[in-house]
């Protein structure tokens, strides 16, 4: 398969340091991939090679095609990057800062005005187009930043911790924003520290330590290469049933683990790691239900979320 965001053993050094260290990356056209990682690792230095900021060391990477080391052209021309930190701009209004970009993308005067309102209108800035900039809440001005990725309709967003320092509903927004991109046909490359946003919105992920990517793939392939068994949580009514549940369950082969969870009125439930796959999971589960010297209230297969994933794969450091 074809990447719009591809990087073969891709390095930065500084001091010595490898920053980025022969990082494989590989981002599937019309992907909302999200790049994880804890301080340091090396993303934002990543970025700033896709979008020809910064020269890699060694390795190389291809961007819409274009090798970033031989056409920063094609590059630039294929994204829009939204730097971590929005810069000073005293004294230009709304409207004036897209403009403003918009013309430095050789858009002609008499197409940049409407081309402003509709970037207004898509982030929902339209009722601020003349305030001051500067003036702008943390996450109206994440959204003008963003608007102004997008003034030359590029086919790829390279966005440096989107919804950093945002209130809830401000991330929310910024989230619900690039779901809508995604569904115009971009790319969206973005960096974050927020797993939820991951879970929530991804389709791909990529986790990055030390400069190296150490799990990477779609959600699903994520959650079944991280997740190699199930975790079944099994509730009887009583301490007694779930004795003879428990000597019952040391009977099948796939059973790796079982463990018993606190009893509660009416409750007796125990947690076991299933090897099986989810055909049987559902053979086990019409299997429980008849055995008939005790009596299966719930059958309850838990989800790992992201964060666990995040955390079984990195050394634990999540800031
Ligand atoms: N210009 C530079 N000179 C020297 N070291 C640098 C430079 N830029 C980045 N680094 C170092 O490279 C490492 C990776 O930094 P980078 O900013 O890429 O990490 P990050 O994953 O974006 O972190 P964060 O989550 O904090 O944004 C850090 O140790 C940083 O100090
Ligand atoms: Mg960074």
């Amino acid at each position: 398969m074809g990447f719009i965001i591809e990087t073969k053993d891709l390095r930065k050094t500084y001091n010595k340091r490898h920053v980025v260290d022969g990082l494989a990356l590989q981002v599937p056209e019309g992907a909302i991939y999200g790049f994880v990682g804890p301080n340091g690792a090396g993303k934002t230095t990543t970025m700033r090679m896709l979008t020809t900021l910064t020269r890699p060391t060694s390795g190389e990477a291809w961007v819409n095609g274009y090798a970033v080391s031989k056409d920063s052209r094609g590059v630039r021309q294929s994204i829009g990057y939204m730097p971590d930190q929005f810069g000073v701009y005293e004294d230009m209004r709304v409207w004036e800062y897209l403009d403003f970009f918009a013309s430095c993308y050789d858009i002609p005067e008499a197409q940049r005005k409407p081309l402003v309102g509709d970037l207004l209108q898509l982030v929902d800035l339209m009722h601020r187009r003349d305030d001051m900039v500067d003036q702008l809440s943390a996450g109206l001005k994440q959204r003008l930043s963003l608007a102004r990725t997008l003034a030359h309709d590029p086919k790829i967003l390279i966005l440096d911790e989107p919804a950093a320092a945002l209130d809830p509903t401000a991330r929310i927004e910024i989230r619900e924003l690039l779901v809508e991109l995604a569904n115009m046909g971009k790319t969206i490359f973005f960096s974050t520290h927020i797993l939820a946003d991951v879970q929530e919105i991804c389709t791909h992920i990529g986790i990055i330590e030390n400069g190296k990517m150490i799990a990477q793939g779609s959600m699903a392939e994520m959650q079944a290469q991280l997740q190699p068994h199930s975790s079944l949580v099994i509730v009887t009514r009583t301490a007694p049933e779930r004795e003879q549940l428990k000597e019952w369950l040391h009977s099948i082969p796939q059973v790796t683990q079982v463990q018993d969870l606190p009893v509660t009125a009416g409750r007796a439930s125990l947690k076991c790691a299933f090897t099986g796959d989810s055909e049987a999971v559902i053979a086990l589960r019409r299997k429980l239900f008849t055995v008939e010297t005790f009596t299966i209230i719930d059958v309850i297969e838990e989800k790992q979320d992201i964060e666990t994933l995040f955390m079984r794969v990195t050394k634990g450091i999540v800031s």
